[in-house]
């Protein structure tokens, strides 16, 4: 069986959390393959919330053999205590396993996120990151100064690289005013760690392999989102990994022809959390109706996110790129009230029309072209068959369908997982992988 990506279509936290897990249900091995714990994934069953950072969407589901790749990076200190508060509620974690080769997030990292950040903000220029590390490691790795989770069942070895890359860490900390760091008080902690996840790490490539050559459907969870991604999305106003499909590949150790379905997560209006141009953004009452109902908070800073209207024409761009084959669309019930909808379908720049993807300067002076479509006022969050939508929801959804380009084919009206339904697309031939209930 072919492996299914799940793949953010925005600037993250459109509700990937929510789509693996009830996706999970129809696999049996969900792999987290880029990010760290910048991510936050709610995911709600009956009346618990659960928030996750670093352990896969999966979990939840006791079939699943949750896996955390080696594209992401791991700050044990969180994913320890994500667990410890995963086992308190009854979930078995024991049945997770991590790569050796992702890269971890040591404590000079935070520290060193969290300076440039601070010295950053002071000249307006701050990327707004949410401080947990995740550039800073991601470097390292790029400059082949990293320490990964392999490294941390070996003391001896782990001594050795800290003394080889503790120093320059540490000279960039004091120029900056920081605390430094101490080796032998890291390289206790960290051995401490590899003492408890010794047998949960393992070559997680290896694991993936084996369950797509015994037919297993494996489920690859991204986090953040396609408009975040370093390559593809608003540099330097982005996160330092590749969030988009290309990255679900590298970072679980999955060959491009092994992947059958990518499922694009998308939200039906926009957010944005951090800095960064962001076109349709609404200061106005609507952008206070979407922030209120929407609950629109950040999962890990608990910082208010930025809201907007729909973009489609990022997401054109944003479908190819990732090769989406069929969208998940969430959050339509937040919509309800609003008196008139609107729907960006484009952009000018300085009077001409432009083609996405654009420059940081022509982002900031790009004119949103809208198509305005009629709101509706009925609750939708008990609708559970399309039937039952309201017309003007029905035509917002077919308005979105048709701009994608893709099918939708499943839509969330609620946060908890059964706040579902699925839809039947117009026009287009479902992509979603055969088995998904
Ligand atoms: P992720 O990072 O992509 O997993 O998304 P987050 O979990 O950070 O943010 C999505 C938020 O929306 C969470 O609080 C979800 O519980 C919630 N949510 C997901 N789907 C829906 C939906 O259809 N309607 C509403 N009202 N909330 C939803
Ligand atoms: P999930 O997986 C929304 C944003 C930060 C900042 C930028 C860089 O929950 O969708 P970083 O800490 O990654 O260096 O910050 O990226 N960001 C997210 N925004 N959802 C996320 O994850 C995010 N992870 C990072 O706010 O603008
Ligand atoms: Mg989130």
């Amino acid at each position: 069986m072919p492996a299914t990506i799940v793949v953010g279509l925005q600037w993250g936290d459109e509700g990937k959390g929510k789509t693996t897990d009830l996706l999970a249900d129809s696999v049996s091995m969900v792999v987290r393959y880029q990010g760290g714990d910048n991510a936050g994934h709610t995911v709600v069953v009956g009346d618990a919330v659960f928030k996750l950072h670093l352990v896969p969407s999966g979990v939840l589901q006791p079939h699943i053999t949750p896996v955390i790749g080696n594209g992401v990076v791991v700050n044990p200190r969180t994913l320890l205590r994500e667990m410890d508060g995963l086992t308190e509620r009854g979930i078995d974690t024991t049945r997770i396993r991590v790569s050796r080769n992702a890269h971890v997030i040591m404590p000079y990292h935070v520290a060193l996120d969290g300076a440039s950040e601070t010295r950053l903000a002071g000249s307006g220029a701050g990327i707004g990151t949410t401080r947990r590390g995740i550039g800073p490691t991601y470097a390292d790795r790029a400059s082949r100064s990293g320490i990964r989770m392999g490294d941390l069942l070996d003391p001896a070895f782990l001594r050795t690289r800290l003394a080889q890359v503790l120093p320059e860490r540490n000279r960039l900390l004091a120029e900056n005013g920081e605390p430094v760091f101490e080796i032998d008080a890291l390289v206790a902690e960290a051995a401490g760690w590899g003492e408890r996840l010794r047998g949960q790490i393992v070559d997680t490539a290896l694991l993936v392999q084996d369950a797509l050559a015994a037919g297993e459907h494996v489920l690859l969870e991204g986090a953040q989102g396609t408009l975040l991604d370093i390559d593809h999305g608003s540099y330097p106003y982005v996160t330092s990994s590749n969030p988009t499909a290309g990255g679900a590949c590298t970072g679980s150790g999955v060959g491009p022809r092994q992947i059958g379905s990518v499922i694009g997560v998308l939200k039906a209006y926009s957010t944005r959390v951090g800095s960064g141009p962001f076109p349709t953004e609404l200061l106005d009452e609507v952008g206070r109706h979407l922030s209120v109902r929407g609950n629109e908070v950040g999962t890990t800073t608990g910082r208010q996110r930025r809201c907007g209207w729909l973009d489609t024409a990022s997401l054109r761009h944003v479908v190819a790129l990732n090769s989406v084959t069929s969208i998940m669309i969430n959050k339509i019930d937040v919509l309800t009230g609003v008196p008139e909808l609107r729907i960006c379908t484009g952009y000018r720049v300085d009077g001409a029309p432009v083609r996405w993807p654009l420059t940081l300067g022509e982002l900031e002076r790009a004119e949103p072209v809208y198509e305005v479509f009629p709101g509706w006022e009925a609750d939708l969050t008990k609708v559970r068959s399309e039937r039952d939508l309201p017309p003007e929801a029905a035509r917002y959804l077919d308005a979105v369908e048709s701009h994608a380009g893709v099918p939708i084919e499943i839509v969330s009206v609620g946060p908890e997982r059964t706040e579902t339904f699925r839809r039947v697309p117009k026009g287009f031939p479902s992509g979603l992988p055969a088995g998904i209930a």
